[in-house]
């Protein structure tokens, strides 16, 4: 399957781009493997005719808005996230309308018509640095994930008005089942995804997007880290330092809600699948895409 994977990419020119999420197959056969910003960034500068994003389809979207005219394929149409389903269009619109004078940032895990009502697009490795930067006169509504929003109220002190959305991953985790953890390996350290809700990240040693937790996790001294996101990333963690020890939250115990069942759904057979069929095509209405790209390029380049 890799083999063929191989030569379809020389055949199509193509780029294979793949999110911490994916199963570890996946990570291995892709070019580039990183977080949200990092892999909008990489499809923004590509001189490859097709990319293929394995993610989810609001990553293949941001990825089709920054190349309207190339061929962007996704292994599974139906990869979704809570966090874009649970804020739908009309009901943003509505939400929006009641704050008319307010800035609008959106956090990228948004579908392009949600995105195309923002003024600035923000992932979780640059909010920070994004809403610091928005005008201090203005008043600013954040979507669509409430945790994201409230731990970026702490780090820069702006109020903001928080769509209340969350991950259907991120919310399991239990500030009870993370102390336990920390009794059970005293010596470890806590990183933590920020769309984790504040009752959990107040036990983080550190708090970052996923490329800067895989980051944290080369660079410090601990030799034992509790990750608390999609463990997906531990498949990175551990082949940058084999010989750290990572222990997932919750701990594998038989249960896999700590995987994201949306990025779950992309396997290496369907990944082969599509680029030998090209099929699915993330495709956009006219217009769409031209309306997301304000919010998203003011990102790119306020990161
Ligand atoms: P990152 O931008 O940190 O990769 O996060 C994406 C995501 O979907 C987190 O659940
Ligand atoms: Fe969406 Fe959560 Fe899955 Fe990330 S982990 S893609 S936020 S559902």
């Amino acid at each position: 399957m890799e083999q063929k994977i191989a030569q379809l990419k020389k055949d199509l020119n193509a780029v294979i781009l793949a999110h911490y999420y994916q199963e570890s197959e996946i990570q291995d056969v892709a070019d580039f493997v990183g977080d949200s910003l990092a892999l909008a960034q990489v499809a923004e500068k590509t001189t490859a005719d097709v990319i293929v994003f394995c993610g989810v389809h609001f990553m293949a979207e941001t990825a089709k808005i920054l190349n309207p005219d190339k061929l962007v394929l996704l292994p599974d149409l139906d990869a979704g996230c809570s966090l874009s389903d649970r804020c739908p269009p009309d009901k943003f619109k509505a939400f929006k309308a009641k704050y008319p004078d307010h800035f609008v940032a959106t956090y990228v895990n948004s579908s392009a018509a949600v995105k195309a009502m923002s003024d600035v697009i923000v992932t979780s490795s640059n909010a920070v640095k994004i809403i610091s930067k928005v005008p201090a006169d203005r008043q600013i509504i954040f979507a669509p994930d409430q945790h994201l929003g409230r731990w970026v109220t702490q780090k820069t002190g702006r109020e903001m008005v928080l769509w209340p959305g969350s991950c259907m991953v991120h919310e399991i985790f239990s500030e009870k089942l993370i102390v336990q953890l920390k009794v059970q390996h005293p010596t470890a350290k806590v990183i933590a995804h920020p769309e984790c809700e504040a009752s959990v990240l107040r036990q983080a040693d550190y708090i970052g997007s996923t490329k800067q937790l895989l980051e944290f996790s080369q660079k410090d001294d601990a030799t034992r880290f509790i990750v608390v996101t999609e463990a997906g990333i531990i498949h990175q963690m551990q082949k940058a330092s084999p010989n750290k020890t990572f222990i997932p939250a919750p701990p594998d115990n038989g249960c896999a809600c700590n995987e994201c069942p949306h990025m779950r759904l992309n396997t290496l057979e369907k990944l082969y699948r599509c680029m030998r069929d090209k099929t699915p095509r993330l495709e956009l209405p006219p217009g769409l895409g031209e309306a997301a790209l304000k919010p998203l390029k003011l990102m790119l380049e306020w990161s």
